[in-house]
């Protein structure tokens, strides 16, 4: 069985339903790619595996798990971790500030532990602890909300187009960075990308949503190879 199985998931908001009948398996250490075009509900999709939107049918089941209508912080405190589009940042806070908060219901000793490991990963981070997130750079804040991501522990990570402010070098650098989770920390990753190329070049497997539809479920690389779906919805 997968770590997170997704069965004829719709979801949406309010009375609108945006997606419609998903179906994909992540597996354990796996890099797992959701592309498609602007507007496909693929933010959505993520919202909806986190528990932050209407669910109109079907499961989401973690680790064995029914975890469907489960409220956010449970998901969390499940090994569920998600970085949202435009982050979860506060801006008038520093580094420091906002790293406690995205902990603030871990006890303290825990605390000093966690922030040490992650603080290895991303060690760059101690230059820009004490300064306020509204000075920092694109690359800056995006490892900020990595860090934030992995302060919970997480062994599945969400990421919401992490690499969609960033130079093209700071991109590649948080590609990297993907990979590294996986090999060094055994992190399962679910990467929504805009950058659709880079992202199917390091994913195992792929989701592609089209107007709320799955067009395609498979192997990364049978998608980059499918011309005819490549061209037409990915621009490349
Ligand atoms: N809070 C919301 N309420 C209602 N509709 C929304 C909301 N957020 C997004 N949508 C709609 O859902 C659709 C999919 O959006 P989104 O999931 O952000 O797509 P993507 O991430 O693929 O660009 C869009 O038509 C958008 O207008
Ligand atoms: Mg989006």
């Amino acid at each position: 069985m997968g770590l997170l199985v997704v069965e004829n998931l719709s979801v949406g908001y309010e009375k609108m339903e945006i997606v419609s009948g998903v179906n994909f398996t992540v597996e354990k250490e796996e890099i797992f790619v959701i592309v498609g075009p602007n507007g496909s509900g693929k933010s959505t999709l993520l919202k909806g595996l986190f528990g932050l939107v209407r669910i109109f049918g079907g499961r989401v089941i973690l680790g064995g798990r029914d975890i469907t209508h489960l409220p956010p912080y449970k998901r969390s405190l499940l090994g569920l971790s998600y970085l949202p589009q435009l982050g979860n940042t506060f801006e008038s806070l520093t580094v420091w500030e906002n790293l406690v908060l995205a902990a603030h219901d871990l006890p303290r000793d825990e605390f000093t532990g966690r922030l040490e490991n992650v603080l290895e990963i991303l060690p760059d981070i101690k230059r820009f602890m004490n300064r306020k997130v509204h000075t920092l750079s694109g690359g800056e804040r995006q490892m900020l909300a990595l860090a934030m991501g992995l302060l919970r522990n997480p062994f599945l990570l969400m990421m919401d187009e992490p690499t969609a402010a960033l130079s093209p070098k700071l991109a590649s650098r948080v590609f990297q960075q993907v990979l590294e989770l996986r090999k060094n920390h055994g992190l399962s990753i679910l990467l929504v990308e805009q950058n659709a190329l880079k992202a199917l070049e390091i994913g195992d497997k792929a989701l592609l949503l089209v107007s709320g539809q799955p067009k395609f479920y498979g192997p990364a690389q049978d998608l980059l190879k499918s011309e005819e779906l490549a061209r037409l919805y990915l621009g490349v």
